[in-house]
């Protein structure tokens, strides 16, 4: 017999129980269900339109369920549809005819929004403290690396010299924005939608307020329609997932380039590559890939969810039950692969000669030498064409700029003098650009202490 089936003259055809049915992925929601239920049977004793005991039967009654679950000895039933109507159900079984006044003044349409509020909120914790975890082992990468002259590119061409540390602490940029963003998410979610109602509240004297309060939420939802018809909460945190997702496939894009031969700058723990299974030389960066490629499906989450949400009409449709699978599915997704990244991270050792070596190469000095005429007083306009065409002769007599002879050079321009060749050495290169911000080891050095100010607050 179906909770709801006072009005119905037949049963559910089987091929519908089947079709309609969420509990294989919402009993995920069990946890927050069964908190959800126990503040409102709480509130109802309170307030006293459930009596003190029976409030506190069905609250004894909704942990010994929670237990149970927990311990993996209840077994849910595909007719009972989903995880609300389940555990009415096995409440009703354990405490008896008491159990059925649980549902007083509540609809499963503010409960399902509410479960998904203290999801999304949940969510958001875990996966702040997984990018809270990567964010530190960036920042002790970063700090490892003051000094490692890397070459920076644009357009994958060779640019500027950068360091090592001044790139993590790009990386470092991306993942804190992921982190405020999900304050942000959070913010949204920390909206207590019960007494909605199925859409118009109800004729209860329910205590929100109080609901609010016993399940550590700082406000009400303020329509009963909108309260369960939102679903901007999900797709914010799919949103913040998905951004993410793109920043770490972007790390992932350069592991796999640097990882690469012709790059040769990093090399992956033997832990975090894998072999192929005809080739006996072959290291693939498997890892990397994967979660370049899981950004995919993060982003299918997103536009599948709103997609479904935007040709729905006011209030709640069986519709919006999609949005359970798209929700645990990037959840699932983004936190696996936070925590893969840091296990490659922590793992990864780096080439530093190769790199330094690469940030020799490729003229990456050159701006430094227009940058040196323009010191000496030349305009950068013209600064830029004089070593464009030294650059040009360096190319066609196969050296680099550094290896003319302050002779050659002044055939260029009068105002080269011996001062030239410190200007032109890597290392001046980035240590000079000191602008806050910069490459220069104590500007990034003011990054890496302001990184970690912000860690330490987050974690106060
Ligand atoms: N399983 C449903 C969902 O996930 C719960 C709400 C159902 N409400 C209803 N009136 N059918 O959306």
């Amino acid at each position: 017999m179906k909770l709801w089936g006072g009005r119905f003259e037949k049963a559910t055809d089987h091929m519908v129980d089947d079709f309609h049915s969420s509990i294989s992925f919402d009993k995920r929601l069990y946890a927050e269900d069964i908190s959800g239920s126990i503040a409102h049977a709480t509130m109802l004793g309170e307030t006293g339109i459930l009596t003190g005991e029976e409030a506190r039967e069905i609250v004894e009654g909704l942990k010994g369920i929670r237990k149970d679950i927990a311990q993996g000895k209840v077994q849910f039933d595909t007719e009972a549809e989903d995880i609300h109507m389940n555990i009415e159900k096995l409440l009703i079984e354990r405490i008896g005819e008491n159990g059925k006044r649980l549902h007083t003044g509540r609809s499963r349409n503010d409960q399902v929004a509410l479960d998904g509020h203290m999801f999304v909120m949940n969510a958001v914790s875990q996966t702040r403290d997984l990018l809270q975890d990567l964010m530190r082992t960036v920042l002790s990468t970063a700090r490892q690396h003051l000094d490692t002259v890397m070459p920076g590119y644009t357009h994958l061409q060779k640019a500027q010299p950068v360091t090592l540390a001044h790139h993590m602490m790009a990386w470092f940029q991306m993942l804190k924005r992921d982190d405020q963003r999900l304050r942000e998410v959070r913010d949204h979610a920390d909206s207590m939608p019960l007494g909605s109602g199925a859409l118009a509240g109800t004729t209860y004297p329910l205590n929100r307020q109080r609901v609010a309060e016993l399940l550590g939420f700082s406000r009400i939802t303020e329509n009963s329609m909108d309260g369960v018809s939102d679903r901007d909460f999900m797709l914010d945190y799919i949103y913040a997932a998905s951004v993410s997702m793109m920043h770490l496939s972007r790390f992932c894009e350069e592991l796999v380039l640097w990882s690469s031969h012709e790059f040769r700058f990093v090399e992956m723990d033997d832990g975090f590559a894998t072999g192929s299974s005809i080739m006996p030389q072959k290291k693939n960066p498997d890892v990397a890939e994967l979660i370049r490629g899981k950004t995919g499906r993060v982003y299918g989450d997103l536009i599948g969810l709103l997609t479904t949400m935007k040709g729905i009409p006011l209030a709640y449709d069986k519709d919006m039950q999609e949005d359970k699978e798209a929700l645990f599915d990037a959840h699932d997704t983004w936190t696996k692969c936070l925590l893969v990244f840091d296990g490659m991270l922590k793992t990864l050792s780096f080439r530093k000669e190769v790199m330094e070596k690469g940030a020799a190469g490729g003229f990456t000095n050159a701006t430094d030498a227009a940058d040196y005429l323009v010191r000496k007083g030349m305009p950068f306009r013209q600064a830029h064409e004089v070593v464009g065409r030294m650059v040009l002769d360096a190319i066609r007599q196969d050296k680099s700029l550094n290896e003319f002879s302050l002779a050659q050079m002044r055939e260029y321009s009068e105002l080269f003098d011996a001062d030239v060749f410190d200007a032109l050495s890597i290392l001046a290169c980035v240590s000079d650009r000191r602008v806050p911000g910069g490459p220069a080891p104590q500007a990034v050095l003011a990054s890496i202490e302001s990184g970690q100010k912000y860690l330490d607050e987050c974690n106060s």
